[in-house]
């Protein structure tokens, strides 16, 4: 008995330690599966992936290239963030009908709203490619030549590998470089808006809760896939019908617990967990804080207009939650490297790792590794640091700097492509820009212009500052450019792209926004760029040997492929957590807590009078549990950016939630995962279901949804276990 206790323990303790990892759905057979079935799943991994017949993947698209979304109706209905559906939620509201702030819903199919440029992305088919991608690359030994002959590779099989016509070959590469596996998508286009609550419940807590638990966010959307008479992608038409698709999750009526099994399924963009300490130490040291200095300036500006101008606050709304957003995560990942000593933790194991290349005779080839990425990265540093200053000031949160961006590659293409392919680029422009003016405000960005070009003259590398930066007056620039530019306004835009090349060239040489977006981006492709693309090249080289020697050499631990904004699995428990000394937090939350935080008329923590009177009557539904009203749980689930929206899936294969966000202590996660204090975070799947449903009267859509109960004839087993 004691010893089963003893193995039970070990056995609790290991499965623990491992949590953590994304992995490729067509290949958990295995440890994986063992893993997973040890921590409660019921299902078996031909569920979750199958070539031959649908499975739980054929529910799970991308949506947009960026979240993830998961079907939850034979009619094409799918459930994503209402962060992810945000800009189309915006670019459907006006002052007058304001979806982001009263929300939206179709109690018909002919209300829903189509959203050009939204793509849903179902992913048929995983196969791997490795062989094929690097024939002929063994002789090369130039990295460039290497890397170029490897872009052919994947672009000739791209074409030549089998698929449907309306179908698409992707080849994405694992393990940086040393795995290349195949995916076969179908993309839809025609994707239209159903249901999204106010802000007030999808984004409650804005940026404040943003990365925080306790959460009560209602943080969901939902759309709607339509396709061609034969279920084929197609662009928008009124004739579309909606999508059947190949399998659709059924929905779970019966919650979580703690210690319940669940997997999420989604498309992680990118994740770092393989890095030399060196690296982590320049991110902790140098690139978050000049990142983070920077959007904390643009952010301060934005949120004074958006205070007090309600026209401002929808412009900027989009735009303000995406900058916050890294803002937040990049404060969060630096404290939470800085608290769980991920640079010591790392230099001890890569000492280990120097060991083992002795014990094994490896050094010829592993031998140097570790020397020349610290030699590499303290090389790139001022390259580094000036690149991430180019790309926040001028690419990212200075608009004005970022349309002259556009402008300058325009005659970019003039001078390196001709005439013709400069009018196509040119009209190009003035067509898409047409929105982006929609939501520039000229008094807001020359504020902000004045800040970032100020913190650029005086805290970027010096080295590189181009001469109309040295010793800069800001406040003057900043009225000089925005009283003369014409690039502040979609009018002013339009003239100066009116008439020939020659003539179109000559009055952006004569504006003076545009000429100091060359000055800047002259200074930096000449003087940082190159360097800084020769010293990546080698690091990433490095950074795949590294790899290479890794899955080589340390055999006990399992490793994952980093993310790469394929489709994965993770998996784990429903988990609460310590986050500092004498504090506990349990892992899931209620509608009483929405009413703990609720603040009349706060832009951030209002609570809909609707909401209130749901929660005073106590009207659940059957959404309910025990009289309250669960909104969100943590799981042990090792997520990142691109998670968003991913369905969390019960031991059984059904729905219970919605991914959206992770906990401020383990935001690190993405470059170094610590199992005891990384929790994702997701929106109960119930209290979707109540908004829909109590909420919003959205019947209809209620209608569409397979709704099951696999706890309630549980046996009594499983009680009695919790009981201990
Ligand atoms: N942090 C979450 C993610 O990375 C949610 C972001 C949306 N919310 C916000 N307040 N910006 O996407
Ligand atoms: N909120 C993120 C997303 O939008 C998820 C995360 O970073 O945990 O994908």
């Amino acid at each position: 008995m004691k010893f089963l206790k003893l193995f039970l323990l070990l056995f609790v303790i290991q499965t623990q330690a491992q949590q953590g990892g994304m992995w490729i759905p067509s290949l958990l057979k295995g440890m994986n599966e063992t893993e997973m079935k040890n921590l409660g799943m019921k299902i078996s991994v031909q569920d979750i992936y199958d070539v031959n017949q649908s499975s739980m993947k054929d529910a799970v698209p991308h949506f947009n290239g960026g979240c993830t979304s998961e079907v939850i109706s034979p009619k094409g209905l799918i459930l994503t963030n209402h962060h992810c559906g945000f800009s189309q939620i915006q670019s459907h509201s006006t002052v007058d009908h304001d979806y982001l702030t009263d929300g939206f819903w179709a109690y018909k199919m002919e209300d829903e709203l189509p959203n050009e440029g939204l793509t849903v992305t179902f992913m048929v088919k995983i196969e791997d490619v490795t062989t094929a991608v690097l024939e002929g690359t063994a002789t090369l030994t130039n990295e460039a030549a290497k890397q170029k002959k490897i872009q052919e590779n994947i672009t000739a099989l791209s074409k030549s590998l089998p698929k449907e016509n309306w179908q698409e070959n992707k080849i994405r590469t694992f393990f940086e470089g040393n795995q290349y596996i195949l995916f076969v998508t179908e993309t839809f286009t025609d994707v239209r808006l159903v249901g999204a609550p106010p802000s007030s419940i999808g984004k409650f807590g804005s940026d404040t809760d943003n990365w925080v638990w306790p959460r009560h966010t209602g943080d969901f959307s939902l759309f709607r896939i339509y396709a061609d008479k034969n279920n084929r992608p197609a662009a928008y038409s009124k004739d579309n019908v909606p999508y059947t698709p190949k399998h659709f999750l059924p929905i779970s009526l019966d919650g979580v617990a703690e210690d319940d099994f669940t997997l999420v399924f989604g498309y992680p963009g990118k994740t770092n967990e393989y890095l030399p300490s060196v690296a982590i130490e320049q991110i902790v040291n140098e690139l978050n804080p000049a990142k983070i200095e920077i959007r904390d300036k643009a952010l301060k500006v934005a949120d004074g207009f958006m205070r007090k101008d309600n026209a401002i606050k929808i412009q900027y709304a989009s735009k303000y939650a995406s900058i916050a957003n890294y803002w937040k995560k990049w404060i969060g990942e630096t404290q939470g490297l800085k608290k769980s000593n991920a640079v010591a933790v790392k230099k001890e194991s890569e000492k280990e790792f120097q060991q083992k290349i002795v014990k094994t005779g490896k050094e010829k080839e592993y031998g140097t590794l570790l020397a020349d990425f610290d030699k590499n990265y303290t090389e790139i540093a001022p390259y580094a640091v000036a690149r991430d200053y180019f790309t926040e000031v001028v690419l990212r949160n200075t608009e004005l700097l970022s349309t002259g961006y556009k402008l300058y590659q325009l005659e970019e293409v003039y001078k390196s492509k001709g005439e013709q392919s400069f009018n196509d680029r040119k009209n190009n422009l003035i067509a898409g820009l047409a929105d982006f003016y929609k939501n520039f405000n000229a008094t807001v960005d020359e504020k902000v212009f004045e800040q970032l070009i100020e913190l650029y003259a005086t805290k970027s590398p010096k080295q590189f500052l181009p001469k109309g930066l040295v010793n800069v007056n800001a406040k003057n620039l900043a009225s000089e450019v925005y009283t003369k530019s014409q690039l502040k306004n979609y009018a002013g835009l339009k003239q100066l792209l009116t008439g020939d090349a020659g003539t179109v060239l000559a009055n952006l040489n004569n504006d003076p926004g545009f000429l100091l977006v060359k000055e800047l981006a002259d200074k930096y492709s000449k003087e940082v760029a190159p360097k800084y693309d020769e010293l990546n090249l080698t690091i990433t080289a490095l950074q795949r040997t590294y790899m290479k020697a890794q899955l080589e050499l340390n055999t006990e631990s399992r490793i994952f492929p980093d993310a790469n904004s394929t489709l994965r699995v993770t998996y784990g428990k429903v988990k609460g957590y310590e986050p500092k000394d004498a504090t506990v937090y349990t892992p899931v939350t209620y509608l009483d807590g929405v009413m703990e935080k609720y603040i009349p008329g706060d832009y951030e923590f209002d609570v809909p009078a609707k909401l209130i009177d749901l929660y005073k009557t106590k009207d659940y539904g059957p959404y309910g549990e025990n009289g309250k009203m669960p909104v969100c749980f943590i799981g042990t689930n090792h997520t990142t950016g691109g998670n968003s929206g991913s369905p969390a899936i019960d031991a059984n294969g059904n729905l219970i939630g919605l991914n959206f966000d992770r906990v401020w202590e383990g935001t690190m996660s993405d470059i170094y995962y610590d199992p005891s204090i990384c929790r994702n975070i997701m929106v109960d799947i119930r209290y979707v279901l109540f908004i829909m449903d109590k909420y919003a009267g959205a019947k209809n859509l209620i209608s569409e949804l397979k709704l099951v109960h696999p706890k309630k004839n549980k046996p009594l087993k499983n009680k009695k276990l919790k009981q201990k």
